[in-house]
């Protein structure tokens, strides 16, 4: 059990089984974009360690990019997205590969694909550690998805409440009541 300012959080996805969907998911990428030299875009800052993980279980040439859009604060959603840093190498003609540590509403992820269409990438892909189908709010093709999870607020690994907690090796959930 851990704590997080009010909330209390208990022990949801360990750590070995995170590593075990992240080299799954890498095998699949393998498969895919040999001799295609793609650019990974990291969203900050959840992504990064998911992203950092991901890359070392690649075997074929790719870049990485890191970018910071935001649409969260605290538990709730806002409905919008904000570019905090954008990038700073040309996509154009690129097959790009989106990673993300959590699909929530799909709100980020439907407003980024378009952008970096229209900026001229070849492909754009979405690779995410996690996904809550349950609260998906806008249709979203999810090629590579590590782990779905039910509707609840999690924290580790990358994601955090109220900036706290993206240290923790294992994903942890919030106890209600
Ligand atoms: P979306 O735009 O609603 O899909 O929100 C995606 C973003 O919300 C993710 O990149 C996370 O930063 C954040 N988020 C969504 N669910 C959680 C969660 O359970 N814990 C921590 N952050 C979350
Ligand atoms: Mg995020």
């Amino acid at each position: 059990m851990i704590q997080i300012k009010d909330k209390q959080f208990e022990p949801f996805i360990h750590h070995e089984q995170i590593a075990d969907r992240v080299s799954a998911l890498a095998e699949k990428l393998n498969a895919d974009y040999t001799g295609r030299k793609p650019i990974l875009i990291a969203i900050l800052n959840g992504a990064f360690m998911f992203a950092a993980d991901l890359v070392r279980k690649l075997n074929f040439d790719h870049e990485i990019q890191f970018a910071k859009y935001s649409s969260y604060d605290g538990m709730d959603t806002t409905g919008k997205v904000k570019e905090l840093i954008g990038l700073s190498i040309s996509i154009k003609d690129r097959d790009v590969i989106i990673v993300e540590d959590i699909i929530d509403t799909g709100t980020t992820m439907s407003k980024l694909i378009p952008m970096l269409k229209s900026k001229g990438a070849k492909t754009v892909e979405i690779a995410t550690l996690l996904m809550k189908p349950g609260k998906l709010k806008v249709p979203l093709d999810v090629k590579y998805c590590a782990m779905e999870i039910p509707n609840e607020f999690i924290v580790g690994y990358g994601l955090d409440y109220d900036g706290i907690g993206r240290n923790y090796r294992s994903i942890y959930v919030v106890k209600e009541g």
